[in-house]
């Protein structure tokens, strides 16, 4: 194994592990495992900074500094005292430290993150005569520090801010699905990423604008303007600039329809905004239509939406959406995979088409859903 290698941690949304486990894999990461809602590997820099450049399922990226045992905050605050942290960043940055507790240790996470964070700047108050300081928001270096029983994994965070944002969606909705979600729906259903790729209810046009970076090609960090790790004191600014020269030699083309239709007129305004942020205006196109009256092109093809949820949108009559939704995939999407991800367990019954697979996942803390069904002549009659 290259002796540059190092461990690092790459956070995701539950049921999406194994999706970002082989997008690790494909940029040459190794001893990849999966953990819950996280994925551990091994790799280098160029390893580090592909995985936030290109991996569009993965939240957060995690350099390991130290795993140590601790029972109580003394033996944390020595444990982080014991680590050389000039290595790690200087004076003049500003810091935070995230902290994810499950153990019955300490009493509250703000006070590890604070007994880190203690550790640290007086360290280089001894050593140097100087601190240093906190930023929470916006921090040039932000550290993780995930306690779990007596195990304590200290890491640096190589993304900064969590890479679902990626910079393309200007305008919301009320209920916008996470990007890094829609990316990993997107993956699950298989999608070839050559047939015509369709979203009904398609909001503020986020499964749509993933699965166009998708077919391209682009990676999901093209729009990043700068990612944590290039604060680090071991950027190697020449090795990220050969990576990011590599991207526009590998975006392809696509020859579908990327299509999105929706019945609301404000949806369909931040979708042509979020799209044109993005530079895919050329690729995607977007209708305001009901899904009753929307007609996608002939298949084959994917669709995958995220309609209304009952819990989350006040809609007075969401049995009958869903009965619509059933009539519309019956009426115009012969020859079409249709997913449709939704927390109305109960509700998604009355689509009235027979499933073909279910996927339990999680829309942030609605236990959902991700339900396909394959329209083909004849799936009414078997109902
Ligand atoms: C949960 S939002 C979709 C959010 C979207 N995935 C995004 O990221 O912005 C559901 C969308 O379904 C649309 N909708 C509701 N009823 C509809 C209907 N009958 N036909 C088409 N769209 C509908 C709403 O206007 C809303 O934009």
């Amino acid at each position: 194994m290259n002796n540059n290698y190092f461990d690092m941690i790459a956070k995701t949304m539950m049921g999406l592990e194994e999706v970002l486990a082989d997008e690790l894999v494909n940029i040459g990461a190794i001893n990849v495992n999966i953990l819950s809602r996280a994925v551990s590997f091994k790799g280098d820099n160029n390893i580090m900074y592909r995985a936030n450049l290109w991996c569009r399922t993965a939240l957060r990226v995690l350099k390991i500094i130290k795993v140590f045992d601790a029972k109580n905050e003394s033996e944390l605050y020595d444990e982080v005292s014991r680590i050389d942290w000039q290595q790690w960043m200087n004076t003049h940055d500003t810091i935070a430290v995230d902290c994810t507790l499950n153990s019955s240790n300490f009493s509250n996470s703000v006070f590890v993150s604070q007994r880190t964070k203690d550790a640290i700047v007086d360290q280089f108050r001894h050593k140097t005569g100087q601190r240093p300081s906190v930023n929470l928001d916006n921090p040039a270096i932000r550290l993780n520090i995930h306690v779990s029983g007596d195990s304590c994994t200290l890491s640096v965070d190589s993304s900064g801010k969590s890479l679902h944002k990626r910079g393309y969606r200007k305008f919301t909705p009320p209920a916008p699905i996470n990007e890094v979600l829609a990316a990993g729906l997107i993956k699950l259903s298989g999608w070839d990423l050559h047939s015509n790729f369709i979203d009904p209810m398609c909001g503020s046009g986020t499964i749509l604008t993933e699965a166009a970076l998708m077919a391209l090609n682009i990676p999901p960090g093209y729009y990043q303007k700068k990612f944590a790790f290039e604060n680090l004191p071991d950027f190697n600014s020449q090795l990220w600039n050969n990576i990011k020269n590599e991207i526009p030699s590998s975006i392809g083309e696509f020859d579908g329809e990327i299509i999105g239709s929706d019945i609301s007129k404000d949806a369909v305004d931040m979708a042509h905004e979020n799209i044109k942020t993005a530079g895919l205006h050329k690729d995607i196109k977007i209708v305001n239509k009901s899904i009753l009256e929307f007609e996608p092109p002939p298949g084959p093809g994917v669709v995958i939406t995220n309609p209304p949820y009952g819990e989350r949108i006040g809609i007075n009559n969401i049995s009958d959406l869903y009965r619509s939704m059933g009539n519309a995939f019956k009426k115009f999407y012969n020859g079409y995979n249709v997913w449709v991800i939704s927390s109305d367990i109960d509700t998604i019954k009355l689509i009235g088409l027979h499933p073909s697979k279910k996927i339990k996942l999680f829309n942030g803390p609605l236990e959902c859903r991700f339900i396909k069904f394959s329209i083909y002549e004849g799936s009414k009659k078997n109902m």
